[in-house]
């Protein structure tokens, strides 16, 4: 279950209900997948073939199909992430960098953890820490950036409207509070 850590204040939110009023209060779309579904054989495993890949998102198809149906998605993949990632520390310092996209950016957890880091207009930049089975929407034209957590790894199934709504517009914001 996803919680939330407000920059400015330190102020965390957790439990069901108060992390999903949080997040519905600033339009984040949150949902939950079951993460037990996952196989055996995938779980804890962050060097996917492309064979895994598909077990994934044969795994989740009715739940990928809903959320498509609902809010437009027409292409998904799986990304794995970790430190047998060639250029990780590349990748992560690129990741850390403020910006937006002209549709949402959504993310279904599947194995592993990550953090959201989205603004809100009235609160500042907030976290939002990800376990499996956590299903968040970042709003279009909404700044943000995604990284890992501690452990450094993490599957996620990606949804997109089209490939090009998700190019990164890089924005140096001065209210923005590292950790
Ligand atoms: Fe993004």
């Amino acid at each position: 279950m996803a919680q939330i850590r407000i920059r400015n204040t330190n102020e965390r939110i957790e439990g069901e209900a108060e992390v999903k009023a949080f997040l519905d209060s600033q339009e984040v779309v949150y949902e939950h997948w079951d993460a037990n579904k996952l196989p055996e054989a995938l779980r804890e495993n962050f060097t996917l073939t492309d064979e895994n890949k598909a077990e994934i998102i044969a795994t989740y198809e009715a739940e990928i199909k809903d959320l498509a149906a609902r809010r437009g998605y027409e292409i998904w993949d799986v990304i794995s992430l970790s430190d047998v990632t060639p250029n990780i520390e590349e990748l992560l310092k690129k990741f850390e960098q403020v910006h937006t996209h002209t549709e949402d950016e959504i993310r279904a957890i599947v194995s592993g953890k990550g953090i959201f880091i989205i603004k809100s207009e009235e609160l500042g930049y907030y976290d939002v820490e990800l376990e499996p089975g956590d299903v968040i929407s970042v709003p279009e034209n909404t700044n943000h950036f995604f990284t890992l957590m501690d452990n450094r790894q993490i599957v996620a199934v990606r949804l997109f409207i089209e490939k090009d709504g998700w190019i990164a517009y890089n924005i140096d914001d001065p209210d923005f509070i590292k950790a």
